[in-house]
């Protein structure tokens, strides 16, 4: 896999072993659906999501999201790559598309499968049409 555009060690390697650990953590006792999320930020830093669900189905919170949602509240807004892993190849749902668009003009994307396969992608490309003010 090349390593174009990636610094300080946050290209989609370090990624993905970030994003399978946080896989572990996910809490999905009712869908038992396990997705973890990795992003990385400018500055070299990685945050990690997992999904987390709730009895009242509506509160359930996305991988992505609580990646994304963890590096805003420290600081980190400068995101650079995200790569979601979940045991299928799976492409980020719509809010979570919205949510990451907030901050970005564009960023790469990487799915994984539990095997290992990998999808190459990008906002622009899944999200060609935003809603925005
Ligand atoms: N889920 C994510 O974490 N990310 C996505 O992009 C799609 C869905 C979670 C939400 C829920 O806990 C489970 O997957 C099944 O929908």
């Amino acid at each position: 896999m090349g390593n174009s555009g990636c610094k300080n060690g946050t290209c989609p390697t370090a990624l993905i072993n970030k994003a399978r650990e946080a896989m572990g953590y996910a809490y999905a006792p009712y869908s038992n659906f396990r997705v973890g999320a990795a992003i990385s930020t400018k500055d070299g830093k990685i945050w990690t999501g997992c999904n987390i669900e709730n009895v009242s189905s509506g509160l359930t919170i996305c991988a992505e999201r609580v990646a994304i949602l963890k590096a805003i509240s420290e600081g980190y807004p400068n995101f650079e790559w995200l790569v979601i892993m979940a045991d299928e190849l799976i492409y980020p749902c719509g809010a979570c598309r919205q949510v990451l668009k907030e901050f970005v003009v564009d960023i790469k994307i990487t799915l994984v499968d539990g095997k290992g396969n990998t999808l190459h992608t990008s906002l622009g490309k899944l999200f060609p049409f935003p809603f925005s003010l």
